[in-house]
């Protein structure tokens, strides 16, 4: 009977490890902290969107998001409501979150991706079923600019 226990109770601790480890690599989340106005509410219907995404949000609010912007390197042309920064890349705009995937698998050396402007249907920028086209965008520190992603209206 002593043998049985001391069965199962390895068994049990066996188990336990290997289930960490799974939950471990179900969970291991994508840390991106977000700088945001206080007053936009789009900035937070995409951080709702990483976050269903498995990203861990830093959410923090600016009074002045043009000096976070000049801070990392985004033009007026590129610029949209927040900045956010992952793993040392900028992220403008309303990117969705496979865009961000892409980049971190990549690495491309560029200083960032933007969805420039407020494009309609973007994570986030959602209006009923409107949808503009759009692009992704990466830009690098002399501003050049190329084509990341495409989203059709369909
Ligand atoms: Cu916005
Ligand atoms: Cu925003």
């Amino acid at each position: 009977m002593k043998k049985v226990k001391q069965f199962l109770s390895i068994a049990l601790v066996i188990g336990a490890g290997f289930a960490g480890v799974e939950l471990a690599q179900a969970e291991e989340k994508i840390d991106i902290v977000v700088n945001r106005s206080p007053t936009c509410s789009c900035c937070g219907k995409w951080i709702e969107h990483l976050k269903q995404n498995n990203f861990n949000v830093k959410d923090v609010v600016s009074d002045d998001v043009r000096a976070v912007k000049t801070k990392y390197g985004v033009s007026q042309e590129l610029a949209s409501c927040h900045t956010a920064v992952v793993n040392g890349y900028v992220v403008e705009g309303h990117v969705p979150a496979n865009d961000i995937k892409t980049l971190l698998k990549n690495k491309p050396s560029v200083v960032g991706i933007s969805v420039p402007g407020m494009p309609m249907g973007t994570p986030g920028m959602e209006m009923g079923g409107k949808k503009d086209v759009y692009q992704v965008v990466s830009f690098n520190k002399n501003n050049q600019t190329q084509v990341f992603n495409s989203y059709s209206a369909e």
